[in-house]
């Protein structure tokens, strides 16, 4: 039925029928849209600032945050190394926002998924991520990410021919998806004139391979780090790594310094971005742009970059 449309030529399914070991990369209009996000002028948050403040709109991707940059990275270079398309389902831990993504991507282009998430994650991801058809399997929300990578890796090892354990934490596809796409946009949307990206810590991806594409650009641009201020926290998807199970994902010569916000001074950012820019944004989003903005004087013309991952609900004192 579909036999003209080349997207259903790449199609996972389709690409399963036909009789090669190693199924085609997926290619489809959806998967096009990724990436490629408006750089928004933050005006109002830094009037008082020496520097320009912008933010990514990471919000604008399909399913709705950054994680979906990485998860198509990581889908992709399974697919290339024939690891994905073969039947085998895709398990791994996630937070929440990479587990939609891959749960998307896995409706999308017809590979089971599985989720380990920790049993506190948001019922609207939990939500969704059923609602694509995904399985999810809880971990210990006391033991948060690293309970869920743990968890996962004991499932995938247990049985290796039917599941494909990507490990966003460790795969250099996660970094590399920022490296091709959101450091090159960062440094042609500003025209080269970035001088410092401050970026939230969760695997790391973002910043590492960002940051590392706009160095190799201009070796002077400066990389802030932004992780929460204690263990226990209520900036969902960023990790306090002095803390965690360090992901080989973060790359710490990129990252010049870190700055450490406490979960109030990001939920006032957040209730900040809605009223005085229009913009709904998540917990992490509010943690980075208060970073930024406490990032340190800087040389009249400074242009800063920072990352809003995903979004939120408009009412961040009701978000668990
Ligand atoms: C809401 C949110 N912000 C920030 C991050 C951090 O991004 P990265 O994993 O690339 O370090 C994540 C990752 O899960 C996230 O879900």
């Amino acid at each position: 039925m579909y036999a003209s449309d080349p997207a259903a030529l790449t199609d996972g399914r389709a690409a399963r029928s036909e009789s090669s070991d190693r199924p085609p990369e997926p290619t489809d209009p959806l998967l096009d849209r990724v990436g490629d996000t408006p750089l928004l002028p933050l005006r109002s948050v830094a009037r008082s600032s020496s520097f320009e403040l912008w933010g990514k709109a990471e919000f604008l991707n399909p399913t709705g945050s950054v994680k979906d940059r990485a998860a198509l990275g990581i889908v992709r270079d399974a697919y290339a190394r024939g690891r994905l398309g073969t039947g085998r389902t895709l398990l791994d831990a996630s937070s929440g926002n990479t587990a939609v993504a891959y749960a998307m991507l896995g409706a999308r282009l017809g590979f089971p998924v599985a989720l380990v998430l920790p049993r506190n994650a948001s019922p609207d991801r939990v939500a969704r991520i059923r609602g694509y058809g995904a399985e999810i399997v809880y971990s210990d929300p006391l033991e948060g990410t690293d309970g869920a990578q743990r968890e996962a890796r004991r499932i995938a090892t247990a049985e290796p021919d039917r599941y494909f354990y990507p490990d966003q934490y460790n795969n250099p596809a996660n970094p590399n998806a920022h490296y091709r796409s959101t450091g090159p946009e960062i440094w042609r949307q500003t025209s080269g004139r970035v001088t410092r990206f401050v970026a939230g810590v969760g695997t790391g991806g973002t910043i590492s391979g960002a940051g590392r594409y706009l160095k190799e650009q201009n070796p002077r641009i400066e990389v802030v780090g932004v992780e929460p201020a204690s263990p226990i926290h209520g900036l969902e998807g960023l990790k306090h790594l002095p803390t965690a199970l360090r992901p080989s994902t973060y790359d710490a010569a990129i990252v010049d310094r870190t700055i450490r916000v406490e979960t109030e001074d990001a939920q006032r950012m957040v209730r900040r971005l809605a009223a005085e820019e229009g913009l709904v944004v998540g917990a992490s989003a509010g943690a980075a742009v208060h970073a930024a903005l406490s990032s340190g004087a800087d040389a009249p013309g400074a242009v800063v970059v920072t990352i809003l991952p995903d979004g939120g609900s408009g009412r961040p004192e009701e978000r668990g």
